[in-house]
């Protein structure tokens, strides 16, 4: 089969297409078919293994892990003979976790894996799309934040994949919602939910009169010292992005009156929790609650520029690669 893979740390250009072994499902693993993979700010991030840290998880000298990608969709290959929960031709969605390897034409999974089926009515395209940053959304607002109907919660980083599944939870859970993007996001930051929008071009939100229970910067682009002030007491800064200050404060026994503050490594939480939030993101799509919002589709020869888009880091949107036949 083909897959992206690369053998060292750089730029986009270091990605190639190669011709790779077929996997072949384990007695309790399912062979997916893949149609569509989310290419996400942390597939560049560990591509280009900076910031330094992130090699922690990917290796320290050079890539451990060849092929790149989390959430992808696609339809069910093959099963191995112990397989009950799934069957050939179902339509899924899945995210690898820390074994990546989604940006490749198959994928197996343990059948237990991060895996559901796909939302009716949605093409592998959408239902890959309405994936990305739903599983890291999901466990800050409802986990730490504990998020509730009537609490004001400021996203900032609204626009970009994590921050745009937050906006639309956010809503969903009867929050208000104020998001914080640059001046060509405000349509789309509006068009997922958000009450309010802070271009931050030309406003800093620290600094407003306005509180929240609830700061969450899906961007990591801020910081709790700034963030506190804007915090109501008992109110909680969540943040994607360590830094010393955050991994003290979330392991250690800081507070600030009542004010509090947290990362969490979603992508470290076990498949099956992440399987509980595949189906239950899967109910909210088909529901209309969760929408796709894609800013561009590549084929898998074109890899390289689906990374070039990501670090421009003015996507609008979802970009994907489709392992569907290059019309090209
Ligand atoms: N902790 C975890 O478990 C976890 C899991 C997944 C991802 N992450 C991390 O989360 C971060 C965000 O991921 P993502 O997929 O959402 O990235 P993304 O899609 O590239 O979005 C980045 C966002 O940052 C915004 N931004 C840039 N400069 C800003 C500023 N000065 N102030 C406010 N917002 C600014 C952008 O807004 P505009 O486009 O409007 O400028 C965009 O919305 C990444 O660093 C990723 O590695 C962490």
């Amino acid at each position: 089969m083909q897959a992206i893979v690369y053998d060292e740390y750089g730029p986009p250009g270091v990605l190639r297409v190669a011709e790779v072994a077929d996997p072949v499902p384990g007695d309790r693993e399912v062979l997916v078919r893949a149609h569509a993979a989310v290419v996400s700010a942390a597939d560049a991030t560990f591509r280009a293994g900076r910031p330094l840290f992130s090699r922690l998880f990917t290796g320290l000298r050079g890539p451990k892990t060849k092929t790149l990608g989390c959430d992808f969709s696609g339809e069910v290959a093959a099963i191995g003979p112990d397989v009950t929960r799934f069957a050939v031709g179902d339509r899924v969605i899945a995210d690898t976790g820390t074994a990546l390897g989604a940006h490749a034409e198959y994928v197996c999974l343990p059948e237990d894996g991060a895996l559901a089926l796909a939302p009716a009515g949605f093409s592998h395209a959408e239902a890959a799309a309405v994936c990305d940053g739903l599983l890291t959304a999901l466990p800050f607002l409802r986990d730490e934040a504990a998020l509730r109907e009537g609490q004001e919660i400021l996203v900032n980083g609204a626009s970009g994949g994590v921050g745009k599944a937050a906006v639309q939870l956010a809503t969903y859970f009867g929050a208000r919602v104020t998001g914080v993007c640059s001046t060509s996001k405000i349509d789309l930051v509006l068009s997922l939910g958000a009450d309010e929008v802070i271009d931050y071009t030309a406003q800093d939100f620290t600094r407003t009169s306005r509180t929240y229970d609830v700061v969450f910067d899906a961007a990591g682009k801020s910081s709790f010292s700034r963030c506190k002030r804007v915090l109501k007491p008992g109110g909680i800064y969540l943040t994607t992005v360590p830094s010393p200050g955050i991994l003290f404060r979330t392991f250690g026994p800081w507070r600030s009156s009542g004010r509090r503050a947290a990362i969490a490594f979603t992508g470290l939480r076990p498949a099956s929790d992440k399987a509980e939030d595949l189906r239950f993101l899967t109910e909210l799509a088909e529901a209309g609650h969760l929408k796709p919002f894609i800013d561009a589709v590549h084929p898998l020869s074109r890899a390289v520029e689906a990374h070039h888009r990501v670090d421009t880091g003015d996507k609008k949107g979802t970009v994907l690669l489709t392992m569907e036949q290059d019309p090209a």
